[in-house]
């Protein structure tokens, strides 16, 4: 329960963190705006910063435990490994969790903290004085091995939801017969809506749909 819940917040945030990195396609004043409104939040901000670290550190917690306690379980493993119903996702939720986690560790020294490169730190603000996350994130997806490690990653938080967000449902013992595969489906598609939208911000970056822009 405790990791379906903590999943469940890690799933709103990611929704509305794609719904802040799209406004990238309506231009920098808006994604700049956008990420000085959420400065001006001040306090709260940070509050909402320390629930999202330790809700996924939770998540993560309890994951593992679980991971441990289902291996523990049978300590001697099948001689014979046939998958009946496991889906691919569902059976490297460990494996794509790692992996998304060391994305999220790069993506805040990239982004939030800009610790990697230094032209973020020194970007001149925009003509309405507000720091250029726009050009940050042009800057940053120029590079086909950053935008690479991106895609990969949005793929495999894909693979990971598509399991992730269909067995809330069930952790929660909300399932029946008829429901439970069309929530199956439906957290598949979102999953990979989720994608779609992730990954179009540095495809559009390197197909050179989304440029660096003057500030005259
Ligand atoms: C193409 C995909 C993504 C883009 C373009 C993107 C963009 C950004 C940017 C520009 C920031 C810094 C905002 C600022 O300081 O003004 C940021 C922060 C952040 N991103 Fe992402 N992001 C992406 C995917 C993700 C994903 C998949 C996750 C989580 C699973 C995530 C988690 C975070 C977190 C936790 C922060 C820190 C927020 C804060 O400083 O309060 N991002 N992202």
């Amino acid at each position: 329960m405790i990791v379906a819940v903590t999943g469940v917040i890690l799933i709103l945030f990611v929704i509305g963190h794609l719904l802040g990195n799209l406004q990238i396609f309506l231009g920098p004043a808006w994604i700049n705006g956008y990420a000085e409104h959420l400065r001006e939040l001040g306090p709260l901000l940070w509050i909402i910063r320390a629930i999202l670290l330790i809700d996924v550190l939770a998540h993560i917690y309890y994951t593992v435990r679980l991971a441990i306690e289902n291996r523990r379980a049978r300590p001697e493993s099948y001689r014979r490994k046939d998958v009946v119903k496991a889906s691919f996702a569902s059976r490297h939720m460990v494996i794509s969790g790692m992996i998304l986690l060391a994305f999220i560790v790069f993506h805040l020294l990239q982004f939030s903290i800009r610790a990697i490169d230094p032209r973020f730190a020194a970007l001149p603000h925009d003509p309405l004085g507000h720091y250029d996350v726009y050009s940050m994130m042009v800057l940053g997806f120029t590079s086909p091995l950053v935008s690479g490690f991106y895609i990969l990653a949005m793929f495999l938080l894909a693979l990971h939801l598509s399991h992730g967000s269909s067995s809330f449902f069930q952790s929660l013992g909300l399932n029946n017969k008829n429901l439970t595969p069309r929530l199956a489906s439906a957290g598949r598609v979102f999953a990979w809506l989720l994608f779609v939208g992730y990954s179009s911000i540095p495809a559009a970056v390197l197909l050179g749909w989304v440029h660096l822009r003057s500030h005259s």
